[in-house]
């Protein structure tokens, strides 16, 4: 894969996972929160330009988005931050059931997405009147109850981390962010307040100086690298069936869609449909040369799958049978082909390391604990459901059976905290049984 791909992390060798490091040392894990302590704020603090404060340029502001392991995500949130400045606001996704944003750099150009966590689909800023309609008129079905209610952001980002850390590079590279702007929805309080503190910094600057921000307030959200010239696979996978893809291409598609399986089974994906996922496909020619020959060189077509919109994963139990929320792929013919060696060699070693799972639910902990409403409780449940998909992943990926045998595997919950490795068989299989 294209290194500079951004589904591909820049220092993917380089980390170290190693958990117990110091907390002086800063936080080394990928797709982690980084915030910087707010801290009292000293004299130094307000001797600083208030408009520097307010673009999160202290390093005291508590959202300032920092990511000292991924300078390269780094600078593309902060074209995104500049380019705010200068007025090219995120432009608001018009399809979906919630608040999702394309972010753009100075030239306009779409470099991200991304979705506040206040304006997620049960979010209380949604503003899709569809989700308010469904609150109001059938409040039982509002929110999956399988899910944590509202943090979205977090499953999109755990998304990410568990690409990386599985190294299977299929979903852009995603973290927590915190962005401001006119475009994002906001209540009326804080449009109000924030005309306010504008008015009296302009009217008596003495006064306006002492507001701690002015502007409106950062939402916290997951920022969600763009990634250029994808589309739908449900476009792809219906051209490819009117034309079939040269063997080769086939292959790589099916390697690429092993992975896809492999992390939705892993954090238990329960909005997985083929509008979820994207296919890049290029068959371009080269014509280099064209001119002085007849002959053009025909290039291996090259076939790249982005993982996207992840943020209803991560469940604390297995979803009902009456609201089974499948994966839509196990009806594709994809799903009928046993696992290839690639992707057990790639994922088994892994999975069958106790340190790497460790690792792997330390790093979800740092970044899960970050909301407010993080509730251990829920957060072991989280983890016991992902124990128990990988337990039948890696039993799946051992006898290489299909994706299809391995959704219809009995799901198990695995928990740890109070009995270790106790494995729970549960009875109702029906959730995740897929068709014949
Ligand atoms: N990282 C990305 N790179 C390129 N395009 C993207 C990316 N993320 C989203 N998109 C585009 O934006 C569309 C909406 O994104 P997404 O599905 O994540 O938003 P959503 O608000 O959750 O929508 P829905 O509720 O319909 O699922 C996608 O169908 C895709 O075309
Ligand atoms: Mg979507």
């Amino acid at each position: 894969m294209d290194e500079t791909s951004p589904l591909v992390s820049p220092l993917q060798d380089s980390i170290d996972y190693n958990y117990c490091q110091s907390e002086a040392s800063g936080p080394r894990t990928p797709g982690s929160v980084v915030r910087v302590s707010a801290g009292s704020p000293g004299r130094s603090r307000e001797r600083q330009p208030l408009l520097d404060r307010d673009r999160g340029n202290s390093p005291r502001d508590p959202h300032r988005n920092e990511f000292p392991d991924d300078p390269e995500f780094r600078e593309i949130v902060r074209k995104a931050e500049q380019a705010i400045e200068e007025e090219i606001f995120p432009e608001r996704i018009c399809q979906g059931s919630s608040g999702s944003y394309f972010v753009k750099d100075s030239q306009g150009k779409v470099i991200g997405v991304f979705k506040p966590k206040t304006e997620e689909p049960y979010g209380q800023l949604n503003p899709k009147w569809t989700k308010w309609l469904q609150k109001l008129c059938c409040p039982c079905c509002f929110g999956r109850d399988c899910l944590v209610l509202n943090q979205g952001y977090l499953s999109e980002a755990g998304a990410s981390l568990v690409d990386q850390k599985l190294e299977l590079n299929i979903v852009p590279r995603t973290k927590v962010v915190y962005l401001a702007s006119d475009t994002f929805n906001y209540n009326a309080i804080d449009r109000v307040k924030s005309r306010g503190k504008r008015l009296a910094l302009e009217k008596v600057p003495k006064v306006g100086q002492r507001f701690h921000r002015i502007g409106l307030p950062p939402k916290v959200g997951s920022f969600q690298l763009f990634v250029e010239d994808y589309k739908d696979a449900d476009y792809w996978l219906r051209r490819f069936e009117a034309e079939p893809l040269p063997e080769n291409t086939n292959r790589q598609l099916q390697l690429q869609f092993e992975r896809l399986v492999v992390l939705d089974y892993i954090i238990r994906n329960t909005d997985r449909g083929n509008d979820n996922w994207l296919l890049k496909y290029d068959c371009s020619m080269d014509t280099e040369g064209k001119r002085d020959t007849d002959w053009v060189v025909v290039k291996e077509p090259i076939i790249r799958l982005a993982a996207i919109d992840n943020g209803l994963a991560f469940p604390i139990k297995h979803p009902d049978s009456w609201r089974a929320y499948p994966f839509y792929w196990v009806w594709l013919s994809q799903a009928k082909v046993p696992f290839s060696q690639e992707i057990r060699d790639l994922v088994l070693p892994k999975l069958a390391d106790p340190n790497f799972i460790k690792d792997l639910e330390e790093d979800l902990y740092e970044l899960f604990k970050k909301d407010p409403g993080f509730d251990r409780g829920q957060f072991h449940k989280q983890i016991a459901v992902m124990r128990g998909q990988i337990l039948n992943l890696s039993q799946a990926l051992k006898e290489s059976k299909t994706p299809l045998h391995l959704v219809q595997m009995p799901p198990v919950i695995v928990e740890t905290a109070r009995a270790p490795q106790r494995a729970n068989k549960e009875p109702d299989c029906s959730s995740l049984v897929g068709p014949d």
